[in-house]
């Protein structure tokens, strides 16, 4: 059977990127990662992208008159790809409806804490950890979940607790979570890629558990 293509949608540094590259290169995913996509020029995803020969694109909002154009764009280039799934890998924009309807339960996304907290809009990177912080909550984690046309809304398909109840600093928070962000999201992704995920309105249950 032909390995499923995937494409990352990513704005940052593209650690994520790089820990789901190693894992279908080892064939633990079973598919290929075949297109990056970031709205940021200057995303260190690209490089990584750059050095792995994976084709990458930069479609950035600030070229396009409206979401409907930017998101239509996005959606041109993944079926040109003949795109599968999509990874949303420190992807900051709302992921456009016309792309959550036609990539229905085939896009997945994490997300550095435990979900439904201290998610939603505004809730990513440094902020998140800050807010776990200032809230002084005792453990926080990982949820890996299905996206659909709200932030951080989607059925959760795994979650990982962390121990935070030593981290001096959300960057210290920050250094603990993404070390299992990189082991859980390429073991949701490899669930996804199986259709291993039976999905029941927002629980996801994993056939064969
Ligand atoms: C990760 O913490 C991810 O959970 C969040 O943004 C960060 C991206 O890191 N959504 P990287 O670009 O994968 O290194």
């Amino acid at each position: 059977m032909a390995l499923k293509r995937l494409a990352v949608l990513a704005s940052g540094r593209g650690s994520n990127f790089l820990a789901i590259l190693e894992q279908t290169r080892t064939g633990y995913i079973p598919a290929i990662i075949s297109l990056l996509i970031t709205n940021n020029p200057d995303a260190g995803a690209i490089q990584n992208a750059q050095k792995n020969d994976i084709p990458w694109r930069i479609i950035n909002p600030k070229d396009f008159t409206d979401r409907q154009s930017f998101n239509d764009k996005i959606l041109d280039e993944l079926i040109w790809a003949k795109i599968d799934y999509i990874i949303l890998a420190g992807y900051l924009k709302l992921v456009g409806k016309q792309i959550v309807d036609r990539y229905s339960n085939k896009i997945i996304n994490i997300h550095p804490a435990l979900l439904p907290s201290f998610g939603g809009k505004g809730m990513y990177g440094h902020h998140v950890h800050q807010a776990v912080y200032d809230r002084g909550v005792k453990v926080s984690g990982v949820t890996v979940h299905l996206v659909n046309s709200e932030y951080d809304d989607g059925p959760i398909v795994l979650q990982r607790c962390v121990s935070i109840e030593k981290a001096k600093t959300p960057e210290e928070i920050a250094g603990t979570v993404l070390k299992v962000e990189h082991e859980i999201f390429s073991q949701a992704i490899k669930l996804m890629v199986e259709e291993k995920l039976h999905i029941a309105g927002s629980r996801v249950e994993i056939i064969g558990d």
